[in-house]
């Protein structure tokens, strides 16, 4: 059985974390850059645990110098996600990435991936919005100079304001300047949360940060009152199950919280997060899913459903895509 074909809304991704590693080991060889240590014998990426992979992730992330190269990596990675059934999908962009933080800089590489978006929705039938993040472990002050990009070209493109990163780094309520400024300026919030803090982390981040949607945000299931709570202010989770397997967040599939969140009427949806870096695809998760929970296209049109009205695009590019759900 597999899901391949079924039309999919993904939310969390890193667009860095979805380069193909032979992607980097060409810019790398274009570059002499020598980044052997990154990768296994077998060719994929090679890290021990969480922080081992933001360490991998940086190092393969200095092959990317330029606005071309994110118009590339932006073509390359919208093709193999769209052969996945994907129609519509949110990725996580940073301007430390981009230019070092600075604006003029961030806008000639936000051209350059927009540009790419635009050739991937007429060639693939797939539609990519970003969403601008701070770093958490580069610290709160390094996330003020993004957010002040994210605010500065929030629009068609971009959507939204979060932080990714080292999450056990300060605590939420340090970063809050940042995620003010973007509110203020009317963007849609998320951050991660609660894939490696327990309970607390996930409370902290809601009260502090007021976001729409939490990254992961798995560990609120130790806690009902909590779950309750994100149930009742409709809190939307970006649950990444195959990326919580591989980075030992859960001990397997079969003790994923997904089914117990979801059966508390938390909106859960799912995504891929770094899919070369967790062996995973967006056909992967559904199919695991099924096999794991028994989940099957009803379960699946409901994820998409909440997904879809979680997005943080605009009301037109939501009604193109609900068409899109439902005749692909
Ligand atoms: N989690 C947190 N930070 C990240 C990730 C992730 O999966 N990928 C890139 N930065
Ligand atoms: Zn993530």
């Amino acid at each position: 059985m597999t899901f391949k074909n079924t039309p999919k809304i993904e939310l969390h991704t890193h667009l860095e974390g979805c380069a193909p590693p032979s992607f980097i080991k060409g810019l790398a060889a274009e570059k002499n850059l020598d980044l052997s240590k990154i990768f296994t014998p077998e060719g994929g990426y090679a890290f021990r645990d969480f922080d081992h992979f933001l360490q991998v992730y940086e190092a393969a992330c200095t092959t990317l110098q330029s606005p071309e190269d994110f118009r590339r990596l932006t073509l390359a990675v919208l093709e193999e996600t769209a052969a996945h059934g994907v129609v519509y999908m949110e990725t996580f962009v940073s301007p430390d990435f981009c230019g070092g933080g600075d604006l003029v800089a961030w806008r000639e590489y936000l051209a350059a991936m927009q540009d790419a978006a635009n050739q991937a929705e007429t060639q693939f039938g797939i539609t990519l919005k970003g969403i601008v993040t701070g770093i958490r472990h580069f610290g709160p002050e390094a996330c003020k100079p993004a957010a002040k990009c994210a605010v500065e070209t929030f629009g068609d493109f971009i959507t939204g304001y979060g932080m990714a990163g080292g999450e056990m780094v300060g605590r939420p309520g340090d970063y809050a300047y940042s995620f003010d400024m973007a509110r203020e300026a009317g963007m849609p919030l998320t951050c991660h949360a609660g894939e490696w803090g327990g309970p607390d982390m996930v409370a902290d981040t809601i009260r502090d940060l007021r976001v729409a949607r939490i990254g992961h945000g798995i560990s609120a299931v130790q806690d009902p009152a909590l779950m309750e709570q994100i149930a009742e202010q409709g809190i939307v989770l970006e649950v990444c199950p195959g990326s919580n397997v591989v980075l030992n967040a859960v001990e397997g599939w079969a003790d994923h919280p997904i089914v117990k969140l979801r059966d508390r009427g938390v909106k859960v949806t799912v995504s891929t997060d770094d899919p070369p870096f967790f062996h995973t695809t967006m056909t992967a998760e559904y199919d695991m899913l099924h096999k794991t929970f028994g989940w099957n296209e009803d379960d699946f049109k409901t994820i998409n459903e909440t997904a879809l009205a979680a997005a943080f695009c605009d009301d037109d590019t939501r009604a193109r895509v609900a068409k899109r759900l439902e005749t692909t």
